[in-house]
């Protein structure tokens, strides 16, 4: 079940800590897990001006919806067809001067302006411009940008360790380079800035430029588990309902290899949700769950789509509710740390099988 008040929520309530600048709710990879375009709507109810996305098919999958805000994408590759993203009034990362080449190929088959966002790697090694490149992509663009090929709308970054803290070396750092790169392609004159992710957004008010990238506050995951939740509300409650309860001798070894084994006469109960939907295998003998507000740790290994408690002599029945994970049971973030994971990759990978239902007034 996904609460879509909690996401428009969230993004309200980030909205207010940034103060003038703009809220880009980051919905790829299916809006972590609930759902792209609900997610996005319910952001945009709170207030988000900006999408942000992976891939071009994901902001086009928002622009066959209807969603009308400025949407970013900033992953591709050169069998992508740009085309569609700039008809669709896309705005594209651009990390090269061979990406950008492609987009004013693009552009000037379609006669149409691209409004693109240079990313520049301040420190994270992943997508973006290095900043030896960085003198050549700036000058390229803007000699793309006096044709009118193209529209500088952003110039960004992204932090390698936001979850730190502002007085983490490297958030020092990435902060003072990404300043340099500003500084240097200021010519350009970007309508918007940006580099803060959630953690960042939550505490570190001097990386909040024009605009923050929130992908998993809006959600109400945890992106800085060190500083607290910040208050903010889990959209995501993963629940099922028991399946089957038996009664079973001690020491009755229980699912895969038996890596659980009873110790006492007990009651079993069958959970209906596996490593197919998105349950961790290494949640076995580790994660708790959830039935008439008491917790039990999974019994035994995790299956492809199932999973065993042991209930003891609890009043447990075939179809009595589970909750996985969600806001009045364990969390995403306990389930993270029981599995050696983040709370992120718990929710975003809860599998296609697993119906969202929706609630919450927009
Ligand atoms: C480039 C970029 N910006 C922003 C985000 C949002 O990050 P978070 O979910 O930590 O807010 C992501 C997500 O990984 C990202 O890749």
């Amino acid at each position: 079940m996904v609460d879509l008040g909690a996401i428009r929520d969230n993004v309200a309530d980030l909205r207010a800590r940034v103060g003038a600048a703009q809220v880009m709710a980051v919905v790829k990879a299916d809006g972590y897990g609930h759902g792209l375009v609900p997610s996005a709507r319910a952001a945009v109810a709170g207030g988000a001006t900006w999408i942000g996305t992976a891939f071009l098919e994901e902001a086009l999958a928002l622009r066959a919806a209807g969603i009308d805000q400025r949407v970013l994408a900033w992953l591709y590759t050169p069998s992508d067809d740009l085309a569609p993203g700039i008809a669709s009034d896309v705005d594209l990362g651009v990390y090269s001067v061979a990406e950008l080449e492609r987009v004013v190929a693009a552009a000037e088959s379609l006669g149409r302006t691209a409004r693109v966002q240079l990313k520049v790697d301040t420190g994270l090694s992943r997508g973006g411009c290095t900043l030896a490149d960085w003198p050549e992509l700036v000058e390229a663009a803007t000699k793309a940008q006096a044709t009118g090929a193209i529209d500088v709308s952003g110039v960004w970054s992204h932090l390698a360790t936001a979850e730190d803290g502002p007085r983490h070396s490297t958030n020092r750092e990435q902060k003072a380079l990404f300043a340099d790169a500003l500084r240097h392609s200021a010519e350009l004159q970007p309508e918007v800035r940006h580099l803060a992710n959630s953690a960042a957004l939550l505490t570190d008010p001097d990386t909040h430029y024009d605009l923050v990238r929130a992908g998993a506050a809006i959600y109400g995951l945890q992106p800085a588990p060190a500083f607290g939740d910040f208050g903010l509300r889990p959209a995501m409650s993963l629940r099922t309902h028991v399946a089957l309860t038996k009664r079973v001798a001690a020491g009755s070894g229980v699912s895969y290899r038996h890596r659980y084994s009873t110790s006492s006469e007990t009651t079993l109960a069958l959970v209906p949700l596996g490593y197919g939907d998105g349950v961790p295998r290494n949640a076995t003998n580790a994660v708790p769950l959830q039935i008439k507000a008491k917790r039990y740790t999974v019994a035994g290994a995790v299956a492809m789509d199932q999973l065993v408690l042991d209930v003891g002599d609890d009043d447990v029945r075939a179809g009595d509710e589970v909750l996985l994970f969600g806001a009045s049971g364990p969390s995403a973030l306990e389930w993270a740390e029981a599995t050696g994971t983040i709370d992120y990759e718990i929710v975003t990978r809860v599998g296609a099988r697993v119906p969202r239902t929706y609630v919450g007034e927009l």
